[in-house]
């Protein structure tokens, strides 16, 4: 409740900064995946329905909590949790955004420097089976990988050190539109192309046969990180909504905009992968279809070298850009708020530290390619055993895979779980209505059914997604 706190100015541009949080690299590289390989609809529309019970009550008590308190996402459980070791969980909060960052902002890089190979036709010629080594020679190289994170880097923090309004609502006005108009040309093209309705068909047709249990925690998963939930980073951002700004509405209004770009990024990614007669499941996912299975495909489908293909190409990954840009300027800004209200920074100082440690840790894992790719967690187990034990059961993954893996798998789900339970137990029912009806204007008949689920649902069914992430389940078989 601290004064002189920027607001956002307008509520679209509330909007349309959420939206550009939750719009990112997961709904392109991981949401039309999953669909494909999970049953076409039958997977969007359990996406869809945890989306309701589960990202939708979550989603309004961050932004409940965050416009409430009007303060950073570890000020906001500090004020709200009088005391108790509930603070804890905003201070969580900062410090998965921050280190998802780490990783994140490199990716940003690559997708950069993709923007750059197809603007300058670098695709053109090379054989389908050369992709994948062009893409592992960039990212081992110890200088240009490097290179295009601190660019991706400087425009995040360039936006950020320019404050709320002129630079976070601003940019996202003039970002969120453009990466719509990109996103729907690319669809319509993509569907022109002959063989579409293939596409269309993997993606959309219901297959209830391919649907288990995985799948649905699957779609849970992918709902949390798709709507930016679980740490605050919607907190933050609601710190700066006004107190008219309807919170249920709004919510809705993110999830329906993150939802449509994901189900986009489906029609634009397997209309090309079936004209060329490309096997969907051969694709890979994440990074390895996009950098590398994707510029292929394109090349292909458009035309080896053609106009077509360079333009299409260079769309795609600006879109990737952009929508990867304004998610980690989400991320950058619940770090940086933390760091100039809780210690009475300036905001560029603030930002400043932010960046620099950013950068210190986002070069380690932008190396961990290249040069520092011997420095694996079973090495670190290893030395951290002074080689005693046998490690050779621990995973071998690289520094980036273990920011990866230790934020996605671990933190987030929970920093979900305690939200949930934060939101549904401890905070006080009669507040959690006042806000969400703005003080009795706006009608809330859903109320019951969302504590329900915060208090029952929503934690129980993080806490599956986090216990079969480490194959308890099969364990217990
Ligand atoms: N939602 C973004 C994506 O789809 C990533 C992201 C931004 C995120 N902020 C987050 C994920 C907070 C989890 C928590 O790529």
């Amino acid at each position: 409740m601290e004064n002189n706190r920027e607001n956002f100015g307008s509520k679209i541009g509330a909007i349309l900064a959420a939206a550009g949080s939750a719009v990112g690299l997961g709904n392109v590289w991981r949401f039309p995946i999953e669909t494909g390989q999970n049953g076409g609809a039958a997977f969007i529309i359990i996406y869809v329905i945890c989306i309701v019970l589960l990202g939708l009550p979550i989603m309004m008590s961050e932004f409940l909590i965050g416009r409430y308190t009007h303060s950073n996402t570890a000020g906001a459980y500090r004020i709200l949790s009088n005391g108790s070791p509930w603070k804890w969980v905003g201070r969580l909060g900062v410090f998965t955004g921050w280190f998802i960052l780490c990783y994140y902002n490199v990716v940003g890089g690559w997708t950069l420097h993709y923007t750059y190979l197809s603007a300058t036709n670098a695709f053109a010629g090379v054989p389908a089976s050369e992709f994948g080594g062009m893409f592992t020679d960039f990212a081992g190289n110890p200088w240009i990988p490097t290179a295009w994170f601190v660019v991706f880097l400087g425009i995040v923090h360039f936006v950020i050190t320019r404050g709320v309004q002129a630079g976070i609502e601003k940019f996202s006005k003039i970002m969120m539109p453009t990466l719509f108009i990109i996103t729907i040309v690319l669809t319509v093209c993509s569907l022109c192309l002959p063989g579409a309705s293939e596409g269309v068909e993997f993606l959309l047709k219901p297959d209830w046969g391919k649907v288990t249990s995985t799948t649905i925690l699957q779609a849970m998963g992918q709902a949390f990180f798709s709507l930016s939930l679980g740490m605050g980073c919607l907190c933050t951002y609601a710190s700066y909504f006004d107190k008219s700004t309807p919170l249920a509405k709004t919510a809705v209004n993110v999830s329906v905009i993150d939802t449509f770009i994901a189900i986009m990024a489906g029609f634009i990614i397997f209309p090309s992968v079936f004209n060329i007669g490309m096997n969907p499941n051969e694709v890979g996912a994440g990074a390895s279809l996009t950098f590398i299975s994707l510029p292929n495909v394109f090349q292909q489908a458009f035309g080896d070298g053609s106009v077509l293909s360079v333009v299409f190409s260079s769309m795609f990954y600006f879109l990737l850009f952009v929508a990867a840009l304004t998610s980690a300027i989400s991320l950058h800004e619940v770090a940086t708020a933390y760091v100039t209200e809780e210690f009475h920074l300036e905001r560029k100082k603030g930002a400043c530290v932010i960046t620099l440690s950013l950068l210190a840790l986002g070069i380690l894992c932008s190396l961990s390619f290249g040069p520092l790719k011997d420095i694996t967690l079973q090495q670190l187990a290893a030395w951290l055993t002074f080689g005693k034990v046998d490690v050779t059961g621990v995973s071998a993954m690289n520094i980036f895979d273990m920011f990866d893996s230790f934020s996605g798998m671990v933190l987030l789900p929970l920093g979900g779980m305690f939200i949930a339970i934060f939101a549904g137990w401890v905070l006080d029912k009669q507040l959690y209505k006042d806000e969400l009806s703005n003080s009795g204007e706006i009608k809330t008949p859903y109320f019951k059914l969302l504590i329900f689920s915060l208090r029952f649902i929503a934690p129980v069914a993080i806490g599956l997604v986090f216990l079969d992430q480490f194959g308890v389940f099969s364990f217990l078989k």
